[in-house]
């Protein structure tokens, strides 16, 4: 098995914790399949797993972590707060502690502002007493817009450690990511392989070409030289090792220049948007 702990670095969180940079992600997959999807990982050396209470897999995510074998702290596990759940945080995640058999996560986020429920800014005041209680190590966002990220800094003083936003190389967000710069926020990306059909710029054809690894390897390389948390999903155990398996290369300023421009701003957003979920 490889050893993750010395493979994957750790990005330091506002907070004074850390995240692996690379993990693993389980949205889509069957609930009956996690902990088979998951054991995989695991096995392949991901210790960095991202769930959510909507995707119904945190009971199968459980029974592949305590089936596993590896120590409570060499595991860094992220749950989420589904919408619905907004004004009653602290009952959610216990719900989700109890379905992972966990006593705390490592990361609990806000899935989505949903500014449709009016109830983001009462959430963040409830993930901060959870911290607090020692349920949730950090706390972070996700689908989060500057606005929103302004509203719970201003209102309550404390700023999340993480905005997961979809991110990949079609859809930069630019404007978003030196927004996190300047206020010490991780951007952690999902769909970084564009959630399903990874991506077939020519740029990124020609820098996967260049170094002998697959397009999906060369996005995930450019996301972890652009300071990005990324987890892909695959429930294919061969694609958890080949997407694992980025830390033996490095792009160089022209590649990652000719990927830069493979941004398609707006037009490259693939999944939903938080103005309207
Ligand atoms: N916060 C949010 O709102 C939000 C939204 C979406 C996702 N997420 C998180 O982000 C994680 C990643 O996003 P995602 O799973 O939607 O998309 P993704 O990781 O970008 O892409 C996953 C898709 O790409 C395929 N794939 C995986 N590795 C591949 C490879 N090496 N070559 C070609 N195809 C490959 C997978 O198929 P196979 O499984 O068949 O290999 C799957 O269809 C999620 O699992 C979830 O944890 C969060």
């Amino acid at each position: 098995m490889t050893d993750a702990r010395t493979t994957v670095p750790e990005l330091k969180l506002n907070d004074g914790n850390a995240i692996p940079q690379l993990g693993f992600g389980v949205f889509r997959v069957d609930p009956a399949e996690a902990t088979r999807v998951v054991s995989d990982a695991f096995e392949v050396g991901y210790r960095h797993i991202d769930t959510a209470a909507i995707y119904r897999n945190e009971e199968g995510v459980g029974a592949a972590i305590a089936s596993s074998g590896i120590r409570r702290d060499e595991l860094f596990i992220t749950t989420k707060l589904w919408n619905s759940d907004q004004t009653h945080a602290s009952e959610a995640l216990k719900t989700s502690l109890d379905k992972l058999g966990l006593d705390h996560v490592d990361l609990y986020l806000i899935h989505w502002p949903h500014p449709k429920g009016g109830h983001a800014l009462e959430a963040w005041q409830s993930l901060i007493e959870l911290q607090q209680q020692g349920l949730a190590t950090s706390i972070g966002v996700s689908n989060f817009r500057i606005q929103d990220l302004e509203q719970v800094i201003a209102e309550t003083g404390v700023t999340p450690a993480v905005n997961q936003v979809e991110l990949h190389v079609e859809f930069q967000q630019r404007e978003l990511k030196a927004f996190h710069a300047e206020h010490g926020i991780a951007t952690e990306a999902w769909y970084p392989l564009g959630g399903g059909e990874v991506s077939t710029a020519p740029a990124l054809l020609e820098v996967a070409k260049a170094h002998g690894v697959t397009p999906a390897q060369a996005i995930l390389r450019w996301h972890l030289q652009t300071g990005n948390v990324v987890i892909p999903k695959s429930s294919r155990k061969e694609r958890m090792a080949e997407n694992f398996d980025v830390f033996g290369f490095e792009l160089n300023d022209a590649e990652l220049a000719a990927l830069a421009a493979v941004d398609r701003g707006e037009a490259g957003r693939r999944g939903g948007h938080p103005d309207e979920l």
